[in-house]
């Protein structure tokens, strides 16, 4: 199938007809829709298809003369020159969605793998070593609030009693959300064993930003990833009526929550660095009453973590002397972070080569956006291609990058693979 086809497919699941956005979130019918489309992709290519314990999913190329990759092979990283018989290469991205999502965030990882694929057979190219295609699970956090979850589970980044515990905006804990969508949560936590068959993991995925574009490039290599976290803030006042409170009498938790907003700005501007307030719920949420509590999600992220911590403690002072203004309570929680990232500089290197034969130019950029391969590099060698996304815009509806840069993404991720996974 076409690279066109291969996307066409899996367009419409999970897209919202009102908005045009995608909400696929976790263990949803929309994200069983898209698992389902993962399992029919792989099977219509004999790929071996697997979920592992913790949601992610894998299609497996099995390599003839060398073990299954997994379980139960020996990986071994791809520093130097690749060997028939070492650990796999693997390939891919996730399938989940931020709420009212773009199309592109994720899924073109998991597309541009099989059509790599594809092209690869195409060619007549016989692996020294398995490939497979994986989807992580809950990549976004959109559903359970905890970025990259699969990812983390699986490398011990997370362990799994706290993410179990995990509940959703509905209370629905993750250990349910799993049990309804026919998974066992007691089983989910590190996989050594599939790490260690894995020799090198390669994420393609959209920029998140106009550097390609302004280079003039349609596709990029990553050099890291900016340290970046959330955090939960929760102002509590006292409900009350809008229409006789006076002034004085207030102790409304919006104002220090609006205060702590413009804060966050500043702080963002003075540190070189990103500060967001994208989620946000006042309680009971009346029109005509004063909220009991607001609850705020903090996203803040730096190009270094002295940066960061900086930023992150002038917000938290603001809020909290804004808070004390106002009589109102607060209590404030990382719930997640994920430390700087620098991508293996030797796997990164042999891509720019891998590329560079294939006359595909390549720039190398940063970016304050986390992804899968970010968690994953803490484990094993990994690494990231990027595709130009000429506005820059994501996590948005409006996100987009023409199918001819798709296209050319596809060939760099093909050219790639044949290089890592080739005799
Ligand atoms: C994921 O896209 C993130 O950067 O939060
Ligand atoms: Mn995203
Ligand atoms: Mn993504």
């Amino acid at each position: 199938m076409s690279l066109a086809g291969l996307w066409d497919s899996l367009l419409p699941l999970g897209r919202h007809e009102g908005t045009g956005g995608y909400r696929r979130y976790s263990f949803t019918e929309a994200d069983s829709a898209c698992r389902d489309w993962f399992m029919k992709t792989a099977a219509e290519r004999n790929l071996r298809p697997r979920c592992d314990r913790n949601g992610n999913l894998w299609a497996w190329w099995d390599c003839p003369g060398s073990p299954p990759a997994a379980p139960g092979t020996s990986g071994r990283p791809v520093a130097g020159a690749t060997t028939p018989g070492q650990g796999a290469i693997v390939t891919g991205s996730h399938l989940d969605s931020v709420p009212d999502g773009g199309a592109f965030d994720g899924p073109l990882g998991v597309v541009s793998a099989f059509a790599a694929i594809d092209k690869l057979r195409g060619l007549g190219f016989v692996p020294a070593r398995p490939i497979a295609v994986a989807a992580f699970c809950e990549e976004e956090g959109a559903r359970f609030g905890l970025a990259c979850l699969g990812s983390r589970l699986l490398t011990g980044a997370l362990t799994p009693p706290a993410a179990r515990e995990l509940t959703d905006g509905t209370g629905v804990s993750l250990a349910e959300a799993m049990t309804a969508a026919g998974l066992d949560p007691a089983a989910i936590g590190p996989d050594d064993e599939l790490l260690r068959g894995i020799a090198a993991f390669v994420e393609l995925h959209i920029e998140q930003g106009s550097a390609l574009d302004g280079l003039g490039a349609a596709v990029g290599i990553a050099e890291g990833i900016w340290p970046h976290g959330r955090w939960r803030l929760d102002f509590t006042g006292r409900a009350d009526h809008a229409g006789t409170t006076r002034i004085p009498d207030r102790r409304d938790p919006m104002l220090p929550y609006a205060a702590t907003v413009l804060a966050a700005r500043q702080a963002a501007a003075g540190h070189g660095a990103l500060a967001t307030f994208g989620k946000v719920r006042a309680e009971p949420g009346g029109a005509n009453g004063i909220c009991s509590a607001v609850h705020a999600w903090l996203d803040a992220r730096a190009p270094d973590e002295a940066a960061l911590d900086r930023m992150v403690a002038r917000i938290e002072a603001a809020a909290r002397t804004a808070a004390g203004d106002h009589g109102v309570r607060l209590s404030i929680r990382r719930e997640s972070f994920t430390p700087l990232v620098q991508f293996d500089r030797t796997l990164r290197d042999r891509l720019a080569g891998a590329l560079a034969s294939a006359g595909i130019t390549a720039p190398v950029l940063a970016t304050g956006a986390g992804h899968d391969a970010g968690v994953l590099a803490a484990r094993i060698p990994a690494a990231m291609l990027f595709v130009r996304n000429p506005s820059g815009v994501s996590h948005s509806p409006a996100e987009h990058a023409a199918m001819a840069d798709c296209a050319s993404g596809v060939a760099a991720l093909t050219a790639v693979l044949a290089d890592l996974a080739g005799r």
